[in-house]
């Protein structure tokens, strides 16, 4: 079977209600898959004092379309037989969400022997369910319809959990938690949580806390998780460690498909890992510039015998604390475009001056830097330094503060007009992918606190492509003297 990422382990001392839920999959068309029975397996273990399940709380993760709602369902319906009037619960995101999946599978209950042991389904506006002949009754439900009430029940699961926020899931689990010892005491079996989903990203405050706390160790004696996907130092591009990892793969699907499912995440490599690798999407929610745009923007890097004689301007930025100094070159072609290529990230902001000066006499380039913020310090030290003449050695493209709080969406613009390009650097596409922008108003700038890593070398490109827009007419094409 894949080797799960995590999870709680078969106890073979305690018996299990695992090979019922086997039955009922079987018997709805969809035999559980080793995974799937490892899960009911573990999940359905009865506790050997009180008769009934040991585990009060189940979490489950495993990347998308590996059959955890199908599983779901295989469980309620089993659920549904430990006695008469059970109320189980299937909740989703949307009641849309919830809905179609429940449609889905009231069609193959419908359709299978255990119609048998069911009534007339209702299928009203808000008011689905599946009723069964013992009076029980399997019920679909939008959470943030049920998020007011609460949920008395038997079973509650919360699919694609990864879609609520702490708030919203502790509500819910508010009003379904103090009614579980009543239901215990009044039906004799334990009523069971699921928490099931693939995961989700930040934002996802909910199902993350929950899962990290498994991680941890830190869940409860009751709680039974599960965990499949790809290790954290996996590389998810690569289509065998998929392979190895997926939990459906070549049963719901094989090899030969992977390349094309591959294919409809083009320009989107976070929404893959996550997707096939189950890997949580830590990037920024609000990215200064979209993964699509950054990505159809690339182009061949410059080297100086290639420069021919393009003017060139240089961008400096410094992170948050001077910890680097990034260089970047605005190179602007004869079509009138303008590639930007970063060329140096220095340490801290000591070696900037002599690196900064030799880069501008052997180009014969002006430097746009911010006279505020993080590089004010550097910016004060450039505009002193003088040749043996005491002349200023840096020539400059001036920029004031209007100006500068306009590089970032100007940049963004020229990108999405094709009229600005960046010449391809992993270190690079890292600063475009961690960093966020802060809004004032309706103009934005590059949040150097909100960002999750080297913020200068993207925020050089972006002044040195507002420079090499607004470079001054006599310093215009390189001068050969
Ligand atoms: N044991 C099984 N046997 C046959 N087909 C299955 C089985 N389990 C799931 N499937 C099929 O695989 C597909 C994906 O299953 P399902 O929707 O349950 O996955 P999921 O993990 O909930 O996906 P998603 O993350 O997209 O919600 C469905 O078409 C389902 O019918
Ligand atoms: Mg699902």
């Amino acid at each position: 079977m894949t080797p799960p990422r995590g999870g709680t382990e078969r106890n073979p001392e305690r018996r299990t209600d695992g090979p019922i839920v086997a039955k009922f999959a079987q018997l709805l068309g969809t035999p559980l898959l080793p995974w799937q029975r490892l899960v009911a397996d573990v999940a359905g273990e009865i506790d050997p004092d009180t008769g009934t399940y040991f585990y009060d709380t189940v979490i489950l993760s495993t990347p998308r379309q590996c059959g955890k709602s199908t599983l779901v369902d295989a469980v309620d319906t089993r659920n549904t037989q430990w006695g008469p009037d059970r109320f189980i619960y299937y909740l989703a995101q949307t009641g849309k969400d919830a809905g179609d999946h429940f449609k889905k599978y009231l069609k193959t209950v419908q359709a299978s022997p255990l119609s048998a042991i069911t009534t007339r389904p209702y299928l009203g506006a808000g008011d689905l369910r599946q009723p069964f002949a013992n009076g029980s009754v399997i019920m679909p439900k939008s959470v943030t319809k049920v998020a007011g009430h609460g949920v008395q029940g038997d079973k509650i699961t919360l699919d694609e959990a990864f879609s609520l926020s702490e708030e919203t899931g502790n509500t819910i689990l508010d009003g379904f938690m103090p009614t579980m010892a009543t239901r215990l005491k009044a039906t004799g079996v334990q009523p069971q949580l699921w928490i099931t989903s693939t995961e989700g990203t930040a934002e996802s405050t909910f199902f993350n806390r929950r899962l990290d706390a498994c991680r941890a160790g830190e869940q409860s004696r009751r709680t039974c998780w599960f965990d499949f996907g790809i290790p954290s130092d996996a590389d998810p591009e690569d289509l065998d460690t998929i392979m190895r990892y997926h939990p459906a793969a070549g049963l719901l699907w094989d090899r030969s498909q992977l390349a094309d499912f591959r294919e409809q995440f083009q320009g989107n490599p976070a929404g893959w890992a996550r997707a096939f690798g189950n890997r949580r999407d830590e990037g920024i929610t609000d990215r200064a510039i979209d993964e699509a745009t950054w990505a159809a923007t690339v182009t061949a890097p410059i080297g100086p015998a290639d420069l021919d004689d393009r003017p060139v301007v240089f961008g400096v930025a410094v992170d948050v604390d001077s910890t680097h100094t990034s260089i970047s070159a605005g190179i602007c072609n004869q079509d009138g475009t303008i590639t930007t290529q970063l060329l140096k990230i220095l340490d801290g902001t000591g070696y900037a001056p002599t690196e900064i000066a030799r880069l501008c006499a052997t180009y014969h380039a002006p430097v746009v830097i911010d006279d505020r913020g993080t590089a004010a310090d550097l910016s004060d030290r450039l505009h002193h330094m003088t040749d043996p003449d005491g002349d200023p050695l840096i020539p400059f493209v001036d920029m004031d503060s209007a100006d500068y709080l306009t590089t970032g969406q100007s940049y963004v613009s020229g990108l999405t007009n094709r009229a600005i390009w960046h010449a391809a650097d992993p270190d690079l596409d890292a600063s475009a992918a961690n960093s966020a922008r802060k809004w004032a108003g309706d103009a934005w700038r590059v949040s150097r606190r909100g960002s999750t890593g080297l913020t200068s070398p993207l925020e050089s490109c972006m002044l040195a492509a507002w420079g090499a827009a607004h470079r001054p007419e006599e310093s215009g094409p390189l001068q050969i003297f």
